[in-house]
């Protein structure tokens, strides 16, 4: 479609499961339910949703509940995520999620769909450009 290394299998197993995790989305306060699916290089897909706290700060954003959920399975490594909305429109990762999804996998391709069918393919690189990461840290770069 426009550039993804992805098969349209891939992506359809990606949006497949995110959309699975979207209907698990805890959003009482904003009402904006997001399902995230990551692909990881070893080909097994690990989704998470948006889960908001009555703190609002402590929400969690579905991009992010997709990397803990996999890292914390033992997972390394991504090729791809597909986000996706219960809303019209493709919904871009915040600024936090960049970061992260960027120290996870900076050569990430990042497709959001919305419910509308509305496709954005984009990289965490074009996203998030000149990121810190892991070597700025370490005083390595
Ligand atoms: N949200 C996500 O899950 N991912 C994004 O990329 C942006 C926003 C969630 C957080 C919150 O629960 C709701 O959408 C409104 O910001």
């Amino acid at each position: 479609m426009t550039g993804s290394t992805l098969t349209n299998d891939e992506i359809d197993r990606l949006l497949e499961a995110a959309k699975g995790a979207l209907a698990n989305a805890h959003s009482p306060y904003s009402g904006l339910c997001v399902g995230a699916a990551l692909l990881a290089r070893d080909g097994s897909i690990h989704a998470g949703c948006n889960v908001e706290s009555a703190s609002y700060g402590l929400t969690i954003c579905a991009e992010r509940s997709a990397v803990f959920r996999a890292v914390s399975d033992g997972i390394r490594g991504f090729r791809a995520v597909v986000i996706t909305t219960d809303r019209d429109g493709a919904l871009m990762p915040c600024g936090a999620c960049r970061q992260v999804l960027h120290e996870h996998a900076p050569d990430l391709e990042v497709i959001s769909i919305g419910a509308d069918g509305e496709r954005v393919d984009t990289t965490i690189a074009a996203l998030l450009p000149r990121a810190i990461g892991e070597s700025d840290i370490k005083g390595e770069a």
